[in-house]
């Protein structure tokens, strides 16, 4: 019943078989427990019994599997699966294997991940896409943490169908009560966790029972098997009946008379002559033709890659979403998701990241962090960072309005992922659970009196000089002889010093690095309003960390910034030591103290860096006073 190519006897059947193969649908499944459950032994089955094994492969496993535990075929088939493991741990950051096979049926792909403990963001990668889980329990040892933790990563990340794959049968001894006991307590378990469809299956992984046919030794057991329920259960229709989205990946216009949308569609259907609308402008239009690389259609589905030409011309642009009227996306820039952080370095509320939506890609912040869940006792508690594996309940806020759905109602607009905006790495995988109306009820006010008005009067250009340096390395030194000097020149200039602002407006703030984070984003946000007031705005924080440093600029907007690295080296400021806190800090008396036990990420390029160890203070000043009105 399960086959690949049939011995191909023409060309034609050649052709026919690979038609058979484009015609028949796809399911992708991720499986989820550890190797002692026996997944690498599962997956192996399954490639083998869809005969996807290579004779010569079979051959060398057959030795190979030589005094191991094999099945009655004599091979040990997690070999087949661990072979890969040496392979794909090599420089691989996100460790998920993906395998092919088909039987006559359907197609398959299998996203294997590591169970390990640590592997949430592994798992969670696999999951995205996936249709439906395998979710192994070894027989003796029945529901385990772990399996609660991977059924919560699958009901966050939107996995809709689960089977329970309750192997080592053969060694309960076939028993009915183990299996029935699993079943349901795996299903009063899983009773919040929202998943369409769950199927409990007794099988042995090792010996094939219940994984192409019915096992005469569960009797008991005369439901579907596991590779026949594979192929039957039905997912796919979901994603073509959902409500059409089209993320507008570019603007084809190869000539002055064609002008068309190409994409992939997202979600449902679109027919030529739909009324078609564009999330951000509203704009309407009709859909005038479907254009592919083999022709044109009439309908195009989820999952398709099409170019649509509309009746009108419209303004559409790269990261525009296409929908039906009356079956909108959400468009908004606030909104509350899940987050699942995937970098070694945590996820700081406040910090600037990019978001990736489809085709939109938009500056974002997480503006709040509700609070952290333990994958494995869907406990909840309060959180100021995530950690690398933690998941948490967020509110992220854009800076421009994205369209998008709630997860729930449409996967393929409702998972986004947080990039690095320096490295460009993937930090973190998010589903989104509800959009906010910030976008609706916020508005900015505009007033007649403004900056250019008020420095005007003051007769001078408003500006920001960011210094960032250790402690002790000078920086309030310099930006008192600079301040002194300006104010000489009848300019209105003031100081914001990390000292200071500390007693007051961030007095709520510590040193974590979420602390930080926060300590600078307000002032970055009150240098701003400063220099809109007119003033030449002096802020004196260490700013330990690029990132921050990077959106201080960028709040700072169309306003004139001089960020000022103080490049003084620690030895130097710990010598000096001016308040005495080094020393505290070495003897263990202050923890997270910049440069000893807490990081400085130093400028790469600096508007202007200054030698705190070879210049005197006073050089530096006149340096950054040439720099600034030189
Ligand atoms: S920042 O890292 O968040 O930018 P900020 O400039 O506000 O720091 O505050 C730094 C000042 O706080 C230092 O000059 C020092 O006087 C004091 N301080 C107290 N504890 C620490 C610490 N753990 N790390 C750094 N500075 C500290």
């Amino acid at each position: 019943m399960t086959q690949l190519a049939p011995q191909a006897t023409a060309d034609t059947d050649i052709e026919l078989w690979l038609a058979q193969q484009t015609e028949k649908s796809l399911l992708r499944f991720l499986t989820c427990g550890s190797v002692d459950d026996g997944k690498s032994t599962l997956i192996g089955r399954l490639l083998y019994d869809s005969q996807l094994i290579l004779d010569d492969q079979l051959a060398s496993l057959k030795k190979e599997s030589h005094n191991r535990h094999v099945g009655d075929e004599g091979i040990d088939f997690s070999l087949l699966v661990d072979g890969l493991v040496a392979e794909r741990e090599q420089g691989i950051t996100i460790d998920v294997a993906y395998r092919f096979f088909s039987t006559d049926k359907r197609k398959f792909i299998v996203a294997d991940t590591p169970g390990h403990e640590q592997y949430t963001r592994n798992m969670a990668t696999g999951a995205s896409n996936a249709d439906l889980a395998l979710l192994l329990i070894d027989a003796r040892k029945g529901i385990l943490t772990q399996t609660k933790r991977h059924s919560f990563i699958l009901s966050l990340i939107g996995v809709k169908h689960v089977v329970l794959v309750v192997n080592k049968i053969d060694l309960v001894g076939y028993d009915k009560a183990t299996f029935e006991a699993i079943e349901a307590e795996y299903r009063q378990f899983a009773r919040d966790l929202g998943f369409e469809s769950f199927k409990a299956i007794p099988v042995s992984a090792l010996k094939g029972d219940n994984i192409v046919a019915n096992s005469p030794r569960t009797p008991w057991y005369a439901d579907t098997p596991l590779l026949p329920y594979l192929e039957a259960i039905q997912v796919d229709k979901d994603r073509s009946e959902a409500p059409f989205r089209f993320p507008v990946q570019w603007v084809n216009r190869p000539d002055l008379d064609f002008r068309g949308f190409s994409g992939t569609v997202a979600a449902g259907t679109v027919k030529v002559g739909d009324d078609v609308l564009v999330a951000a402008s509203k704009k309407p239009a009709k859909v005038k033709e479907i254009v592919t690389m083999d022709g044109k259609l009439d309908r195009a589905i989820a999952g398709q890659a099409v170019t649509l030409v509309l009746d009108r011309e419209i303004d559409i642009s790269r990261g525009d979403v296409l929908s039906h009227p009356g079956e909108t996306p959400d468009y908004s820039n606030q909104f509350q998701a899940e987050l699942v952080w995937m970098a070694e370095e945590p996820a700081y509320p406040g910090r600037s990241y990019l978001l990736k939506l489809g085709s939109q890609l938009v500056p974002a912040t997480i503006t709040d962090l509700k609070h952290r869940t333990n994958v494995n006792t869907l406990e909840k508690s309060a959180a100021k960072s995530l950690e690398l594996n933690a998941v948490g309940t967020v509110t992220l806020a854009t800076d421009r309005p994205v369209a998008f759905d709630p997860y729930g109602e449409n996967g393929a607009t409702g998972g986004f992922i947080l990039i690095d905006r320096i490295s460009n790495t993937t930090l973190g995988a998010g589903t989104i659970a509800f959009g906010l109306r910030r976008a609706h009820n916020l508005s900015y006010q505009a007033f007649d009196v403004n900056r250019d008005v008020r420095a005007q009067m003051k007769g001078q250009t408003p500006r920001i000089v960011w210094f960032t340096g250790l402690s002790g390395s000078g920086k309030s030194t310099v930006a008192n002889l600079l301040e002194k000097r300006i104010t000489a020149e009848g300019k209105h200039a003031y100081i914001l010093d990390g000292d200071n602002v500390r007693h007051g407006l961030n007095k709520d703030l510590g040193f974590t690095d979420a602390a930080r984070v926060e300590n600078i984003r307000r002032v970055a946000e009150v240098a701003r309003l400063m220099a809109d007031a007119g003033l030449i705005v002096l802020v004196s924080f260490i700013s330990p960390f690029k990132n921050e440093r990077r959106m201080a600029r960028e709040i700072a907007g169309d306003i004139d910034f001089i960020e000022a690295y103080v490049d003084t080296p620690l030895a130097v400021c710990e010598q000096r030591d001016p308040k005495g806190l080094y020393a505290r800090a070495r003897s263990g008396e202050i923890k997270n103290f910049t440069g000893i036990d807490s990081p400085f990420e130093a400028p790469e390029r600096a508007d202007i860096t200054l030698k705190g160890a070879d210049e005197t203070p006073e050089q530096m000043a006149e340096a950054l006073y040439a720099k600034i009105f030189g």
